[in-house]
C-alpha cells in the first residue's frame, strides 16, 4: 500500500518568528496515524523548524539541495548540511526550479543520485505545461521527464522516492487539475513505474497531486484510486487550511 502524505511546500515564504507560529498552530492539532505530515521551510529556517517538532510527527523536509557533495559553489546547500539539521527528505524537480533556474533532466538525474547515496527520500515532481496540454502531450512530457530524471535509479532505491505530479498550469492559479485529469495522469505515471520496473513497486510508491490543492477541493481529488495525497503550496501557509486538507482522506 502506498502511504498517503500530506507535504506542505512553503516556497520563498515564511520568515523565523513565521515559521515557528505556523508550526506552533499546527502542534496543536491532531494528526491522523494513517497521514504522514511534512512541512517545507527556507533553508534559514530548517533547524528551527526542526527542533520545534522534534517531539511531533510532522517531519521537515527540503525544497531543494544541491548535487556535489561540497566544494566552491557558492551560495548552496548540500545533502550532508540537510542531514545535520535532521532532514531526511527533500523535493527534486519542482517546475518552478526547472523553470527558473534552468534545472534540466540530466541535472535532477543527478541531484536523485546524491539524494540516495546520502540515504535521503526524495519527492520527485513532474508536470506538463499548460501548451502541452493543449496540444495533447501531457503524457509524452510526463514518460520523457520521468526517464530523463528518474527511471535509471535501482528497484532497491524506490522505497526513498515518493513522485509528485503537478500540472504546472495549476501551480499558484487557482486553477486545479479535475479529479478526472489528475486520477488519469497519476493511473499514468504508476502504470509507467510498473512497466518500467515492476507491479510491486508502482504498486508500493506513493504519488501525489499538487497544484491549487485547496480545503474545498481535496477531498474529491485524494479520493481517487491512484491519488495518494497532495504537495501543497499556498494553502499550507495557513494552519487551518492545511489540517483541512491533511483530514480530506477519506
Ligand atoms: P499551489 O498549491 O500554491 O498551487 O502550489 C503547488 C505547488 O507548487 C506545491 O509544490
Amino acid at each position: 500500500m502506498p502511504r498517503k502524505i500530506v507535504a506542505g511546500n512553503w516556497k520563498m515564504n515564511n520568515d523565523l518568528s513565521e515559521t515557528e507560529t505556523l508550526l506552533k498552530e499546527l502542534k496543536k492539532q491532531v494528526i491522523p496515524e494513517d497521514v504522514s505530515v511534512m512541512v517545507a521551510p527556507s533553508f534559514t529556517n530548517l533547524y528551527a523548524a526542526f527542533e520545534s517538532v522534534r517531539e511531533h510527527p510532522i517531519q521537515v523536509i527540503a525544497q531543494n539541495m544541491h548535487q556535489s557533495t561540497k566544494g566552491a559553489f557558492t551560495g548552496e546547500v548540500s545533502a550532508a548540511m540537510l542531514k545535520s539539521v535532521g532532514v531526511k527528505t527533500v523535493i527534486i524537480g519542482h517546475s518552478e526550479r526547472r523553470a527558473y533556474f534552468n534545472e534540466t533532466d540530466e541535472l535532477l538525474a543527478e541531484k536523485v543520485n546524491t539524494a540516495l547515496e546520502n540515504e535521503m527520500q526524495v519527492i520527485f515532481c513532474v508536470g506538463e505545461e499548460l501548451s502541452d496540454r493543449e496540444n495533447g502531450d501531457q503524457f509524452e512530457v510526463i514518460q520523457n521527464q520521468l526517464e530523463n530524471g528518474l527511471f535509471h535509479i535501482s528497484n532497491d532505491s524506490w522505497s526513498q522516492i515518493i513522485l509528485a505530479y503537478e500540472p504546472v498550469w495549476a501551480i499558484g492559479t487557482g486553477e486545479t487539475a479535475s479529479p478526472k485529469q489528475a486520477q488519469e495522469m497519476h493511473k499514468f505515471i504508476r502504470d509507467a513505474i510498473a512497466k518500467h520496473y515492476s507491479e510491486r513497486i508502482a504498486k508500493e510508491t506513493s504519488i501525489l497531486y499538487g497544484g491549487s490543492v485547496k480545503p474545498a477541493n481535496a477531498k474529491e481529488i485524494f479520493a481517487k484510486k491512484d491519488v495518494d495525497g497532495g504537495l501543497i503550496g499556498g494553502a499550507a501557509l495557513k494552519a487551518g487550511d492545511f489540517m483541512a486538507i491533511i483530514n480530506a482522506f477519506e
